[in-house]
């Protein structure tokens, strides 16, 4: 078993998702949540961008103590250099250095030719490492670059001091076969490859980031850079909850662990979804409101007699108390009958079938049935003994 770190970024490139934005206090609040989650690397913003920026940043820097704190830099002196200003207090200084690949990128955004984005990245990590003992370095758009230049993009940077490689899919392009693919022809054809921890960084254009993140760690990748919810650019990013239980989950398949404190997930999602304001879909995978929740009786009778029929891990395994049988027109007597008691309602046979007619009928009408709906419902019938 190998260890996967794990690296997020909802400060920086969440935070870059429209309508997002956070305050001070919000992203210290988030970044202790994310340290209490113990995520290996809290991406805490850009420091150059913005005085705000820098403040967030040097302030996390000062009160996280178990997770590495970084920030973001272009490959300019003046970014490298407040970057190191707002990290220098930090046990573990490490900044992230990027520069685009892609030849759209370096013609049309950049307006430099490969041979000046060659030298740029190599001098920019060799400045970073005056100061800094850890520097990631990203070739944005690595997806769309061209693999041959990628490479000496790639092994330039590591000869200048390079201790992570991050190719991100910066535009949500790949397929999971292609990424996986660019890891292992850089990872053969860079000689020193094997000094430095490979990383992903996938955005969700397509659908298709936690397939490739995964993809990209049975090619060697060892870092997997995340968001919690997928908040970030357009479609966001990868979903720190997705990676994180799917290693778990399907740990005989990756073989890898994290440090992950899987049971604060959902506190951190609900944390971050109120203080960015942006809501989770019911039916996300892991956090969402139905994540957990079965309305159709075949499935509630099989949850009932064991879990493991329709759920394939524990709500608890996220810090959820438990699952949900959600009363609607699928369910069935089982399940109905169980909610009874839970309610402290007992029925005899011949009240279930009267009561459980009525409540299809309700169902019929209503697209949930709450404890409130069924207590009426059992009041109604006026037959049913209340036990408490
Ligand atoms: O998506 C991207 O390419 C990025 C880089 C800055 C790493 O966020
Ligand atoms: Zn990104």
């Amino acid at each position: 078993m190998e260890k996967v770190e794990i690296y997020d970024t909802t400060l920086r490139d969440g935070e870059q998702s429209p309508g997002c934005s956070l305050n001070d206090d919000e992203k210290m609040r988030i970044a202790l949540q994310l340290e209490r989650l113990r995520v290996d690397v809290i991406e805490a913003g850009f420091p150059a961008s913005s005085p705000d920026d820098f403040k967030a940043v040097a302030a996390i820097a000062d009160a996280v103590k178990s997770s590495t704190v970084t920030g973001l830099a272009r490959c300019l002196k003046s970014d490298i250099d407040a970057a190191w200003r707002a990290l220098k207090n930090t046990e573990n200084p490490r900044v992230h250095v990027f520069i685009a690949t892609s030849p759209i990128h370096m013609a049309d955004k950049l307006h430099m030719t490969p041979a000046d984005v060659l030298d740029c990245a190599a001098q920019s990590v060799g400045y970073a490492k005056r100061f800094f003992p850890q520097v990631e370095f990203s070739a944005e758009d690595a997806t769309r670059s061209d693999p041959a230049f990628l490479a000496k993009v790639v092994t330039a940077a590591i000869d200048a001091g390079a201790t992570v490689i991050n190719l991100p899919d910066t535009v949500g392009y790949d397929t999971p076969r292609e990424y996986a693919d660019m890891f292992t022809y850089i990872r053969e054809s860079v000689p020193n490859a094997d000094h430095v921890r490979f990383s992903c960084h996938c955005h969700d254009d397509l659908g298709m980031a936690t397939a490739n993140t995964l993809a990209s760690l049975q090619a060697g990748v060892r870092q997997v850079e995340c968001t919690m919810n997928g908040v970030g650019e357009r479609a966001g990013n990868v979903a720190l909850e997705e990676i994180g239980v799917a290693l778990h989950v399907r740990r005989d398949t990756y073989k890898t662990f994290t440090r992950l404190k899987l049971d604060e997930i959902k506190r951190t999602s609900d944390l971050v979804s109120r203080l960015m304001n942006s809501p989770v879909p019911k039916n996300k995978a892991v956090v969402g409101a139905n994540a957990f929740a079965h309305e159709a009786g075949i499935h509630q009778d099989g949850v009932l007699k064991n879990r493991a029929t329709y759920e394939i891990m524990s709500p608890s395994l996220i810090g959820l108390d438990t699952g949900r049988l959600v009363l609607g027109k699928h369910s069935g007597r089982h399940a109905f009958r169980m909610r009874a008691a839970d309610l402290g309602v007992q029925l005899s046979e011949e009240q279930v079938d009267q009561s459980f007619k009525a409540f299809k009928k309700m169902a019929d009408e209503k697209k949930e049935i709450s404890d409130k709906d069924l207590l009426s419902l059992f009041a109604h019938a006026g037959k049913t003994k209340i036990t408490h």
